[in-house]
């Protein structure tokens, strides 16, 4: 032990002096789309992650899942294959949730994985194979812990209303269950090699709430920081004002209508969405988006040089059920043909007017603009303001040409005056819709 620990603290003196204040958001923006997997025990009741709390189940009763969990079916390699598959380049795995229930083999408590019928740690292979897939690795982690005994029984835990839980749980210590926070964060970005990300959840401040002073935000950051120099962390650690205290803002389920400003500043931003309304498995959710609305939340969202963070709650089985499986496909079989008009692409710039029915996005390595037709128009899409600027123009899936007409039109086709006296750029689209779910146009610019 003596020896193991000067060693480490050797490393941490070294690592002290270039602890960086962001971590790097390069491959982050420039990959745009990624997997959140939320698995715990509550995929055993499947009715919503929040199981615990909504239905104020005891701990005592809600032990029945971490005594039956056990995912026989598990494949972490299937899994990574198939968000590769579906153009997801980069995951986010709940290492724990809100029902304190960890995925890996931690050292600070017994309500993990290890000990149930499971037996097994299921968080190394899952890195191992995502990595192996070529996707970067992000760690979910939840702040609050409704199982560990010195978590305040505040407004959200699932024993609030009973009084007199409240009132044996008066002693409890946050401070106390910080440090088993810290520890455990620092287990998970020392022991799994690189992480990329990692996805605090949440902080509720104000009163009978949670927020920096409570998981000592500042010292979660710095040990973040210090492990894994390049690691991203998201906003949720109520240190928005705080320099240094996030890389990247997580509006959840919420489609943004704009690039993310704070403070004036656009920021990098990812939004992280279900394919129904429950995180973890939900058997009987019957509002499941469909391929094409996927597409457009991913399109939407980049045009808005923003991430997609798309979900799936794994059975208790250890498998992603069919529903998932065929969205997954719908969307990967589109992102075969379109992902150029993802990866390394943003908003188009200012001048770049956006048709109608249509979202832009523009890779500005390339100078290409991708033009992703949302309702197929008849024959004719107007680019005001390209006259002029257009080298080619072809059709995405299947890089067939598509022909520019640069023209005056009569006055009835104008909308403005200003329009009028200049040239547009039409493009000229067959009459049948290609059979793709959203159609992208690739124009080469001058
Ligand atoms: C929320 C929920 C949670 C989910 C998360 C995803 O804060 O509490 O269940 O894990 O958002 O962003």
């Amino acid at each position: 032990m003596p020896a193991g620990k000067t060693a480490k603290n050797n490393v941490t003196k070294k690592a002290v002096a270039k602890t960086p204040l962001h971590g790097k958001t390069d491959w982050f923006t420039h990959d745009r789309f990624g997997m959140f997997i939320h698995w715990g025990l509550y995929a055993l009741p499947a009715r919503h992650e929040w199981i615990k709390q909504k239905e104020r189940i005891t701990d005592e009763d809600y032990r029945k899942y971490f005594e039956h969990f056990d995912p026989d079916l598990y494949d972490p390699k299937q899994w990574a294959r198939m968000a590769r598959e579906t153009g997801m380049k980069y995951f986010v795995i709940t290492t724990k949730h809100h029902e304190g229930f960890c995925l890996w083999d931690t050292k600070y408590t017994d309500y993990k994985i290890t000990n149930t019928p499971c037996g097994k740690d299921l968080l190394k292979p899952m890195v191992k194979a995502f990595r192996d897939e070529g996707l970067k690795v992000g760690f979910y982690h939840s702040l609050i812990d409704w199982h560990h005994p010195e978590f305040p029984v505040d407004k959200f835990h699932p024993m609030y209303e009973d009084k007199a839980y409240r009132k044996t749980g008066a002693g409890r210590d946050v401070r106390k269950y910080a440090r088993y926070l810290h520890n455990q964060v620092r287990e998970l970005l020392s022991g799994f090699g690189k992480i990329d990300y990692i996805f605090f959840d949440f902080s509720y401040p104000g009163s009978d709430g949670k927020g920096r002073d409570d998981w000592n935000s500042k010292d979660l950051i710095k040990l973040c920081r210090r492990l894994q120099p390049d690691i991203l962390i998201n906003d949720r650690l109520d240190m928005l004002d705080v320099p240094g205290g996030w890389d990247l803002c997580t509006p959840e389920q919420f489609m943004v209508r704009r690039p993310y400003m704070i403070d004036g500043k656009e920021v990098p931003w990812e939004t992280c969405q279900t394919f129904s309304g429950s995180w973890g498995y939900h058997r009987e959710e019957s509002t499941w988006k469909s391929v094409k609305q996927l597409l457009y939340l991913l399109i939407d969202t980049v045009s808005k040089n923003g991430n997609l963070l798309l979900n799936v709650g794994p059975t208790a089985r250890g498998t992603f059920d069919e529903r998932a499986e065929a969205r997954m496909t719908g969307v990967g079989e589109w992102m075969k043909y379109h992902s150029r008009s993802i990866y390394g692409c943003g908003a188009a710039p200012a001048d770049m007017r956006c048709p109608e029915d249509c979202r832009l996005t523009y890779n500005p390595k390339t100078r290409r603009l991708y033009v992703h037709v949302l309702n197929w128009p008849i024959k004719h899409l107007h680019l005001d303001g390209f006259a002029g600027r257009l080298k080619y123009a072809q059709m995405l899936n299947d890089a067939s040409e598509v022909k520019i007409y640069e023209t005056h039109l009569p006055d009835s086709c104008w909308g403005s005056e200003e329009d009028k006296s200049k040239k547009t750029a039409i493009l000229e689209l067959p009459t049948a819709k290609p059979d793709t779910a959203v159609v992208v146009i690739e124009l080469f610019m001058k």
